[in-house]
């Protein structure tokens, strides 16, 4: 199967299950709820779970063990959005085309609601249907990607470089965390599931790596060159802020340049793979190349 329709299959099975798994609607507390399924539902490019599925179904994994930790790692992805939009950090109307959860409900609820997802994100994977030890390693993966250590360390080092100039190096390093670890994890979490010896788990984590940095030299990019429209979320916040960005650093030719340099690393990483791997092939082309 062509690549591209295994990866919009994905997409659309990722969706019910997570549509099934968020609490009703209806049921109580119904603000609370209504706001987490905003969140999660109807929109967004679906790219770490996509990244489960290829890495996972690449190492031989059964498509329907990967759902848990496709939506696990969507769900910890949008309560990350919920916080990164609040008035304390980036302070954000517009996400994936829709008035951002604080401003669609209030400050408190999304504030709840990106709480209840992230714990939402691991009883979901401790109870899914898979042994009892690949839970455990998903479980972990997970975890450390989401903490200190991983996503919110990243967002607390853009906080603090905010208005600063930073070195490359401390610039790659915020990167890596605030965007890279949850890219990293969900590669990883597929492999988890196909029993990926040793090697493989280095050599897709050498990918997924490539592919965290370019993900958000991207990003950077596009919050300069789109439009709010094409985007989905607010333009030129990152200038209107003082972030600490690749093309503030490098400028745009030398973002660019950088993009050109992980295409590299991400082809040689997956030198070893046949057409198996053109699903991931694919994510990391639209990492480099994407227009949303
Ligand atoms: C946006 O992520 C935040 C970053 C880490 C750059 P995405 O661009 O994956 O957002 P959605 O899920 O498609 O909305
Ligand atoms: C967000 O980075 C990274 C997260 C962990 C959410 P950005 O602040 O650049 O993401 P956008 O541009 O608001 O989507
Ligand atoms: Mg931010
Ligand atoms: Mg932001
Ligand atoms: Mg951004």
């Amino acid at each position: 199967m062509a690549a591209d329709d295994a990866s919009a299959r994905w997409a659309a099975a990722l969706e019910h299950h997570l549509d099934t798994l968020l609490p009703r609607a209806e049921a109580t507390p119904q603000r609370l709820h209504a706001a987490m399924r905003h969140a999660v539902l109807g929109g967004g490019k679906r790219m770490r779970a996509r990244l489960v599925y290829a890495a996972g179904t690449l190492l031989g994994a059964d498509e329907d063990v990967l759902h848990a930790p496709a939506a696990a790692v969507e769900l910890i992805h949008a309560y990350s959005l919920v916080h990164d939009d609040l008035p304390a950090m980036d302070d954000d109307d517009l996400r994936r085309g829709k008035p951002t959860v604080h401003v669609a409900f209030d400050e408190a609820t999304a504030i709840l609601a990106g709480d209840a997802l992230h714990t939402l994100a691991f009883e979901h994977l401790a109870s899914a249907d898979a042994p009892a030890q690949l839970r455990v390693d998903w479980l972990a993966t997970l975890a450390q990607a989401s903490g200190a250590g991983g996503m919110c360390g990243g967002q607390a080092l853009d906080i603090d470089a905010t208005g600063t100039q930073q070195t490359l190096e401390q610039l790659q390093r915020m990167h890596a965390l605030k965007t890279g670890a949850l890219i990293r994890a969900a590669v990883r979490m597929g492999a988890l599931a196909g029993n990926a010896d040793a090697a493989a788990l280095a050599r897709l984590d050498t990918f997924a790596t490539a592919l965290g940095l370019a993900f958000q030299v991207r990003d950077d990019i596009l919050d300069i060159e789109g439009s709010s429209e094409q985007l989905g979320k607010t333009a030129g916040k990152d200038v209107a802020q003082a972030k600490s960005t690749y093309p503030a650093l490098l400028g745009m030719e030398g973002a660019k340049a950088k993009l050109e340099e992980l295409a590299r690393v991400m082809r040689d990483a997956l030198a070893a793979y046949g057409a198996d791997a053109d699903a991931l092939r694919a994510l990391g082309e639209l990492a480099i190349h994407r227009s949303h």
